[in-house]
């Protein structure tokens, strides 16, 4: 129900705020990180310690709820259509890691494998992005006020891919498939229409795609794409973009197994459908054979 939906989004905003705290305490100077895949793939005691922190609180609360973590996961774990918390307890590590203070705690509730609850909080920033489906997405700031997504009042008309600043992300792989499909899009987003590119105003790598998904519900970015990340780095942003008027475009849509196959996220800022569906199709025309 509503009500119970609204008492979730409460419970995860306070934990999104402990989670913040840990983070703004953490002394991410003493290189407390270690290296996953390879050397720009890292997690930090403060990820493993915040995810915990998180999945006791929330599995003492709703016991009967699933949960599916960036830290727990293992080969095979799939989101399932019970009632499950997703958890990103950094999206942005490496950020965390140098100071830059483009980080945030990612927190979702999904119900038949659709995001319902999602909370964004970059405790750097003072930024927390939340949205309950079908009750609107929101933004509080530092300060306290708090304001709807987007947070322009007349729907600004979506330009034309060249026109759009375009968020894309690079993940940790440096070779590969995925790199070569990340490396070719961002060229070709870029480069001189003349020279057969979409050359956008530009690209924005911010670090976080949590954070970017929110940027782009907020109406900031026009766009985000991404190749290959994973359920907790889009779950909350997504329910948060959409209710902001906002659209993700082919994402093996319904289907969050997190493989490898397939997972290309385009988000699309709020606007009239049919400019959203038109920026999609330049894209997808753009991509051509670029697969992984
Ligand atoms: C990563 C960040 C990064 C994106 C990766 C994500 P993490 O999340 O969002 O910007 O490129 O795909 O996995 O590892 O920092 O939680």
């Amino acid at each position: 129900t509503e009500a119970m939906l609204r008492e979730i989004k409460d419970d995860l905003v306070d934990i999104a705020r402990a989670a913040g705290q840990m983070m703004i305490d953490a002394d991410h100077s003493v290189g407390d990180s270690d290296t996953k895949k390879n050397s720009s793939d890292r997690v930090t005691a403060t990820d493993k310690a915040v995810e915990k922190m998180v999945q006791d609180r929330l599995t003492s609360t709703y016991p009967a709820f699933g949960f599916l973590g960036e830290e727990g996961f293992k080969t095979g774990d799939k989101l399932e259509d019970k009632p499950t918390f997703v958890c990103d307890p950094i999206d942005g590590t490496l950020n965390f890691i140098h100071g830059f203070p483009n980080t945030a705690v990612s927190l979702a509730l999904t119900i038949e494998k659709k995001p319902f609850v999602g909370v964004v909080y970059n405790p750097f920033r003072g930024d927390l992005f939340t949205a309950i489906k079908w009750q609107g997405a929101f933004l509080t700031t530092a300060t306290g006020l708090t304001r709807r997504l987007p947070l322009t009042t007349v729907p600004k008309p979506l330009p034309s891919l060249n026109e759009a600043l375009v968020a894309v992300e690079w993940g940790s792989q440096r070779s590969g498939p995925n790199w070569a499909l990340r490396t070719s899009m961002a060229q070709a987003l870029m480069t001189d229409k003349e020279a057969g590119g979409a050359m956008v105003h530009s690209i924005r790598s911010n670090g976080s795609a949590a954070l970017d998904f929110c940027y782009v519900a907020a109406g900031q970015i026009d766009m985000f794409w991404e190749g290959g990340c994973w359920v907790w780095d889009v779950c909350a942003g997504w329910v948060i973009l959409e209710e902001a008027g906002g659209m993700v475009a082919s994402a093996n849509p319904g289907d969050w197994e997190p493989t490898l196959e397939g997972r290309l996220y385009l988000a699309v800022r709020g606007a009239k459908r049919a400019e959203q569906e038109d920026v999609v199709k330049q894209l997808w025309d753009m991509m051509g054979e670029r697969k992984f």
